[in-house]
This record gives C-alpha cells, sequence and structure tokens, in this order.
C-alpha cells in the first residue's frame, strides 16, 4: 500500500539502487548527453558506449525517482532534479554522486563488522587510510575533490555572509581542498594575502597561492586569520586537539581561527543534514561531527578558546576561536 509503514521501509532498503543508478548516470555522461534534450535509450547508449537495453532499464529506474522524464515517445530528458547531475551547473551535485557511488559505496558495506569489532569501515575494505588511498590514485582524489568542491560551493557564500571576513589582511586555509571558502574569503577582502594549504598532491596545480604540507606538523605561521573547514570532523579527538595546537603554535596572540563544521543537533531529526554528514565520516574516516560543547573543550585542550559561535544558511556553523 503505498505510503504505507512497510512501503517506506521498503524504499529505504532499495536504497542501495538508487546510490548505483545516479552513479552509473554520471559515469556515462548521461546528464551531460541529454543537456540539448531528451533522447532515446538506444542512442545515447551508441553514443557513451552502454549495452541498449540494459542502459534503458537504468533510465527507466531513474525515470521512477523522477530524475528523468520518460516521455510518450519513449525518449529520456533530465527533469529539474535530473539537471542538477549536469557537471558546471549551478548547485551541481555531479561530484556528490560520483564519490557516493564511485568511493565511498564499498566501504559502506563494511558498516556492520566496524560497528560490531571497531575500526573504520573504509580501512578495512581498503587497507589503507582515506588519504593515503586518495594519494595513490588520482581518479579517486579527483572524485573525492569533485565532491568537496560540491559541499563547499554551498557553504562558502553562506559562511562570508554569516561571518565578516573584510578586515583580514592575511588568510591561511589550513586543509583547504580546493580553496571554494579562501576563494570567497578573498572576493570579500580583495587585497588580503590568501594561502592554501593542505597535502601536496591536493595543492599541485592549484591556480591559489599555495603550500603543500601536514597539518600535524606544521603550518604557516603568522596570519591574521586560519580557516579550518571541515577537517577536525576528520579526525578523532587526539588527532584533532593536534591539528588545533599546531594552529595555536602558527597564530599570533590576535590571530583569529576559523572553525567550520556542522553541529550536531541535540536530536538527530533536528538536523538530519549534519547527522548523514556525521555518518559518511563513520564509513571513511577515524573522526565524527561534534557538538558545539565538544568543540569549545577541544579548543581549550589545546591552549584556545571558543569566542563565538555563528551558524550560517548552509547548516554550518563558523566557531571563533582565539588565542585562550
Ligand atoms: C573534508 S576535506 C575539507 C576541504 C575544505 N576545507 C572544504 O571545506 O571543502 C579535508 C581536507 O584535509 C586535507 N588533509 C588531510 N590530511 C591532511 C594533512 N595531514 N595535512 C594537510 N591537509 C590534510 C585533505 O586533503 C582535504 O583537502
Amino acid at each position: 500500500m503505498p505510503g504505507s509503514a512497510a512501503d517506506r521501509l521498503a524504499r529505504l532498503a532499495d536504497g542501495y539502487l538508487i546510490t548505483q543508478l545516479l552513479h552509473v548516470a554520471v559515469a556515462l555522461g548521461v546528464p551531460a548527453a541529454l543537456a540539448a534534450g531528451p533522447r532515446s535509450a538506444a542512442d545515447l547508449a551508441q553514443e557513451l558506449g552502454a549495452v541498449p537495453g540494459l542502459l534503458h532499464r537504468v533510465l527507466r529506474g531513474l525515470a521512477a525517482e523522477e530524475v528523468l522524464d520518460e516521455l510518450p515517445d519513449g525518449r529520456f530528458g533530465l527533469s529539474p532534479v535530473g539537471e542538477l547531475l549536469r557537471p558546471g551547473v549551478p548547485d551541481s551535485l555531479q561530484g556528490t554522486v560520483a564519490a557516493r557511488g564511485g568511493l565511498y559505496y564499498r566501504p559502506a558495506a563494511g558498516l556492520l563488522a566496524a560497528v560490531r569489532d571497531g575500526g573504520t569501515p573504509f580501512e578495512l575494505a581498503e587497507g589503507q587510510p582515506f588519504f593515503d588511498a586518495l594519494a595513490a590514485e588520482p581518479t579517486r582524489l579527483a572524485a573525492f575533490r569533485a565532491s568537496m568542491a560540491d559541499r563547499s560551493a554551498r557553504e562558502a557564500g553562506a559562511v562570508v555572509a554569516a561571518y565578516d571576513v573584510s578586515g583580514f589582511a592575511s588568510v591561511v586555509d589550513v586543509g583547504g581542498g580546493p580553496g571554494l571558502l579562501l576563494r570567497a574569503v578573498r572576493e570579500r577582502a580583495p587585497s588580503a594575502d590568501v594561502l592554501l594549504f593542505d597535502r601536496p598532491e591536493v595543492v599541485a596545480g592549484s591556480d591559489l597561492p599555495a603550500v603543500g604540507g601536514d597539518f600535524f606538523e606544521q603550518v604557516p605561521a603568522g596570519s591574521d586569520a586560519y580557516l579550518l573547514s571541515r577537517v577536525l570532523h576528520d579526525w578523532d579527538d587526539d588527532a584533532a586537539r593536534r591539528v588545533l595546537t599546531v594552529c595555536r603554535t602558527a597564530m599570533r596572540p590576535d590571530s583569529v581561527l576559523l572553525v567550520v563544521e556542522a553541529v550536531l543537533p541535540e536530536r538527530a531529526a533536528d538536523d538530519p543534514a549534519a547527522v548523514r554528514m556525521d555518518l559518511h565520516v563513520l564509513v571513511l574516516l577515524p573522526g565524527r561531527e561534534r557538538t558545539a560543547a565538544e568543540y569549545a573543550a577541544l579548543c581549550e585542550a589545546a591552549g584556545l578558546r571558543l569566542t563565538r559561535d555563528v551558524p550560517t544558511d548552509a547548516g554550518v556553523h563558523v566557531l571563533e576561536v582565539r588565542p585562550a
């Protein structure tokens, strides 16, 4: 019966299919191929290199989920949801889909073993830590970067709208990834010296001023402001405290550190997106999302103090942190 508890549960159990249907469409390039208008499965299969009958069934699955429109003549077009799978369109989720289907999917199957016996599903499945695995394989690094860029594109504007960065003369984005937040800061503080800091393979080829290194060892010293966006959630408390301590060592007494993170709600239903992000982290890394009180305690243990908690329109908070 549609709408019944059984129907809802059956759809939840079929979630594995939906992740893979989206992944197949993106990996084959279906959304870009439909950008100019509806096409038949046979036509798409010939251009994209797929088996027509099987591609047709996948496209029907996506039509059933209203990602594609199925026209009376049998051709498929992009629905408003499907439009967001196109690369480069505003609010595109192409990278998000590629990372979930191609990078997170297999490790997620190790969740049961990890919950029973401990450990990180990604490491159990792949035999090495997440960021080392990315460094070893450029296609996976590219998938993760694209997913970070999708998310950061949504968050960066909201962060600089919520927190005034215009007075900064120098800014280091620690673990800045694709550097979208740093670019958003530079738009608000055009004369600021900006510096992207991340692992060497991540900053290689960046068009921003960039330095490669290890934030567990050292970060560039003496800047007005440090950004730490979606970094602490990757790490357990000991490692997160080490990153904060390294930042504290680099900061001047009047420097400010902006920690950008989701803040866990009291009840899961109050912020499901933050809870889902906590689960992505659970699958991939030893870290977790935290409450504001937990961030305050981490800061205190690193010789820092949390001075403001500024919510943004994108779900993340800007936690303003200063030397204690
Ligand atoms: C979840 S991403 C966040 C990226 C970006 N700040 C954002 O908000 O989208 C975490 C970043 O930490 C970087 N990272 C991981 N380990 C690192 C290390 N030891 N030293 C420097 N950067 C590191 C990763 O390469 C990645 O870019």
